[in-house]
C-alpha cells in the first residue's frame, strides 16, 4: 500500500516517527515535506499530497498540522478528497468504515505520539464498509 506524507511545522515533529512506523509496518511511504522546522503554510503541502491522492498516485495520505483542521480544510479543496481528522481510533475506524475517507489528518499539538500510531493504524487497517454508505459518500461532492 502506497501512502503520501506531509506536514507544517506543528506536524514537522512528530512525522518522521510516523514514517518510520508505517515503513516498519511494509507501507510505502513518500515524504512530501516539510522538512525542516522553519514556519510554513499548511495549504501548500496539503493541496500537493491531496491532488497526489486524487490523481491514484497513492492510496493514502496523512496530513499533520498542530491541529489537524487546517490541512484537513485545505485538503478538502480537491476534488475527490474525503479528509478526516482523527483525535480518537474510533473516529479513525469510521472514517473508513462509513466516509471512506482517503486522508488521516492528525493534530500534533493535540495528540500524543503513541495514540496517534494507532489513530494511524485503526485507519489504515479499516475498509470501506460500502452499501448505503456508498450512496452518502457519492453525494459528498454534490
Ligand atoms: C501553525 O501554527 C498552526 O496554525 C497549524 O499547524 C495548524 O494547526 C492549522 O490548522
Amino acid at each position: 500500500m502506497k501512502i503520501v506524507i506531509g506536514s507544517d511545522h506543528g506536524g514537522f515533529p512528530v512525522k518522521q516517527d510516523i514514517v518510520d512506523f508505517l515503513q516498519e509496518n511494509n507501507y510505502t511511504v513518500e515524504d512530501f515535506g516539510t522538512y525542516a522546522a522553519e514556519s510554513c503554510d499548511y495549504p501548500d503541502i496539503a493541496h500537493k499530497v491531496g491532488q497526489a491522492v486524487a490523481d491514484g498516485e497513492f492510496d493514502f495520505g496523512i496530513l499533520i498540522c498542530g491541529t489537524g483542521i487546517g490541512v484537513s480544510m485545505a485538503a478538502n479543496k480537491v476534488p475527490g478528497i474525503r479528509a478526516a481528522v482523527c483525535h480518537d481510533t474510533y473516529s479513525a475506524r469510521m472514517a473508513r468504515a462509513h466516509n471512506d475517507s482517503n486522508i488521516l489528518c492528525l493534530g500534533a499539538r493535540v495528540t500524543g505520539i503513541g495514540l496517534m500510531l494507532d489513530i494511524v493504524q485503526s485507519y489504515l487497517e479499516s475498509d470501506f464498509e460500502g452499501g448505503r454508505h456508498a450512496r452518502r459518500v457519492d453525494k459528498i461532492e454534490g
